[in-house]
């Protein structure tokens, strides 16, 4: 799966193995876990060792490939073997309900295991394999893509503010909104990265600063809370962010806070553009309020890292996500051009669903 250019791998097929980058310790330590069966990738998603909705769904084509790899060595039998692999499917699909890319990426493998249930165990797990790889290399070259649209939309000297990590460990490589980032300063553009830290998971402070000091391309952190403080002063000038799920009205469902940044980007004038493949849109959800928003443990808002600091008793909300509403949203930029002000007809336009596609 390596490509030349490709400097951080984050999930890996290995002597049908599925190696996963453990994020939870990064920056301070680095390591792969190594999976072979979907209960295990099924967690590996759930506590967050592989995380970004692109990275999901390729995590979750390869549990279904272990498993498949898992079951064809215990049987031959037809049955056994379709309803082991199916439990395997339902354990993924409940791992973590906003990225739609996992159930995108299993609706994918399903179909092979529906139009192939015939064959033997073990060819139809040699095609679950390859599938999964496909859709590996299919995430880095859709990142690459989006990354040349994009660019066009940064001129040399900008200041962007990203949140989360949408970066190569979201994705298979590359990165959606820091792929943008990347590929204009492939061109040669400067661009200096403000990072937002991410409460409560600290994914910029600790997944998108590390991307950012490992090439050399300048970042700043920030605590969340200085992103308007910094927008009022004028040391913003674009805002790129990816995305969990895009319902069929634009409406985008993104890491916590994002809604946040989108509101003070509308109110001092910047750019505020969404990065991601056109499997994060959803068009069987019409409109945002219809995403499923994950609740995550308290413990994530009470304290990090085994450290405490919230008072005890104290009730916590952990929504994982927000949604922002299509309106504030200057463009999504896909892997098939740019899309500005998104709305149905729009997206429906991009996806070559009706009308002329899409371009710059
Ligand atoms: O909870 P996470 O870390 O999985 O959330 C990730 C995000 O919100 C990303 O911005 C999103 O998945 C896009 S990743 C290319």
């Amino acid at each position: 799966m390596k490509s030349k250019k490709q400097k951080v791998e984050t999930l890996r097929w290995r002597k049908g193995r599925l190696k996963m980058i453990d994020q939870r310790i990064l920056p301070t330590r680095f390591r792969y876990l190594s999976y072979r069966d979907a209960r295990g990738v099924a967690e590996g998603i759930r506590s967050m060792v592989v995380r970004g909705a692109p990275a999901i769904g390729v995590a979750a084509a390869y549990g279904v490939a272990v498993e498949a790899l898992r079951l064809a060595r215990r049987t031959r039998d037809h049955k056994k073997f379709g309803d082991g692999l199916k439990k395997g499917i339902r354990l993924l699909a409940k791992s973590r309900p906003t990225a739609v890319n996992l159930f995108w990426a299993l609706a994918r493998m399903e179909r092979i295991c529906k139009s192939q249930s015939n064959r033997d165990p073990g060819l139809l797990a040699r095609r679950l394999i390859a599938e999964a790889c496909e859709i590996h290399a299919e995430d880095i070259r859709i990142n690459r893509s989006m990354g040349r649209h994009g660019a066009r939309l940064l001129k040399s000297g900008m200041r962007v503010l990203t949140h989360c990590n949408a970066g190569a460990l979201a994705t298979a490589g590359h990165g959606t909104a820091l792929g943008v980032i990347r590929s204009a300063v492939a061109q040669g553009k400067k661009i200096r990265v403000v990072a937002d830290e991410t409460r409560p998971f600290l994914q910029g402070a600790r997944l998108t600063a590390w991307e950012m000091v490992q090439e050399g391309i300048p970042v700043t952190l920030i605590t969340d809370n200085m992103a308007g403080h910094l927008m009022a002063q004028g040391k913003i000038d674009a805002v790129i962010v990816g995305a969990d799920r895009v319902a069929a009205n634009g409406d985008v469902a993104n890491k916590i806070g994002t809604y946040m940044v989108a509101v003070l980007a509308r109110r001092h004038g910047i750019p505020f553009y969404v990065a991601c493949p056109v499997s994060t849109i959803d068009l069987a959800t019409p409109r945002g309020s219809r995403i499923p928003i994950e609740q995550r443990d308290p413990a994530e808002v009470t304290g990090y890292g085994g450290i405490r600091w919230a008072a005890p008793g104290v009730r916590v909300e952990n929504p994982a996500f927000d949604v922002t509403p299509a309106r504030l949203v200057t463009a999504l930029i896909t892997e098939k051009g740019v899309l500005r002000r998104p709305g149905k007809r729009g997206i429906l336009r991009l996806m070559g669903l009706s009308g002329r596609l899409f371009r710059n």
